[in-house]
């Protein structure tokens, strides 16, 4: 029998495509609970989880996030995803928070060497913790371009953010639409396993 771990990591894919209802407070509490108990460098536990569930807001950040994104354009080689298409798979998708009903950006200090690292881990453990409860995830990076001019920057006040801390990357949240089917894994590259 496959160790429950081990099945959820396998299981966790990335999904960009949601139904429209709110995921559970008591789901939400569990995946911010995963979150806050990650390892952070030198255990000093300063990355912030900003969740926002407000939609207008939500969309309006994904748009700004979108509009200064460039991606590489998708080839029939090269692509990220084709049953949850990323932004750089199709051009039409304009909200790089693909519509999801929750969207928690991490935000670290903006003079500390791991602030990245620290939001990453957090991240996976958030991941991991939302496909064990249903509900599909993403990451998204380079977060601070969501807050990249003046309605960003009003967010930023509004929810009163410190301005030693910068937006590192988001947490998008969302259940399923019933109509997808489970993701598939890429296969995994091989030789990136070195043994001495
Ligand atoms: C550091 C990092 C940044 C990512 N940024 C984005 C992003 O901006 N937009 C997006 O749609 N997916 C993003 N992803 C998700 C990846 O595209 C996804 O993990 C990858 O395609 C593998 O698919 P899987 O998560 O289903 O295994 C990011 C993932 C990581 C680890």
């Amino acid at each position: 029998m496959m160790n429950e771990v081990m099945k959820t990591i396998l299981h966790r894919r990335s999904f960009r495509r949601f139904e429209d209802r709110q995921i559970e407070e008591s789901a939400l509490q569990e995946i911010l609970q995963a979150g806050l108990y990650a390892p952070s460098a030198g255990g000093r536990q300063s990355v912030i989880f900003a969740v926002c569930q407000d939609r207008e807001v939500n969309e309006r950040l994904g748009k700004i996030k979108r509009a200064n994104s460039h991606p590489r354009m998708a080839t029939a080689t090269s692509y990220v995803s084709k049953e949850q298409p990323s932004i750089a798979d199709d051009p039409k998708l304009l909200n790089a928070f693909y519509d999801a009903p929750t969207v928690i950006t991490l935000f670290a200090p903006k003079n500390f060497l791991f602030s990245v690292d620290d939001c990453a881990v957090a991240a996976e453990n958030m991941m991991l913790m939302a496909d064990s409860l249903g509900i599909g995830s993403c990451y998204i990076g380079q977060g601070w371009m969501a807050f990249a001019d003046s309605y960003g920057q009003d967010v930023l006040r509004q929810w009163e953010i410190p301005v030693t801390h910068y937006a590192v990357m988001q947490l998008i949240l969302g259940y399923p639409r019933e109509e997808d089917r489970h993701p598939s894994a890429k296969p995994r590259k091989e030789r990136r396993v070195l043994r001495f």
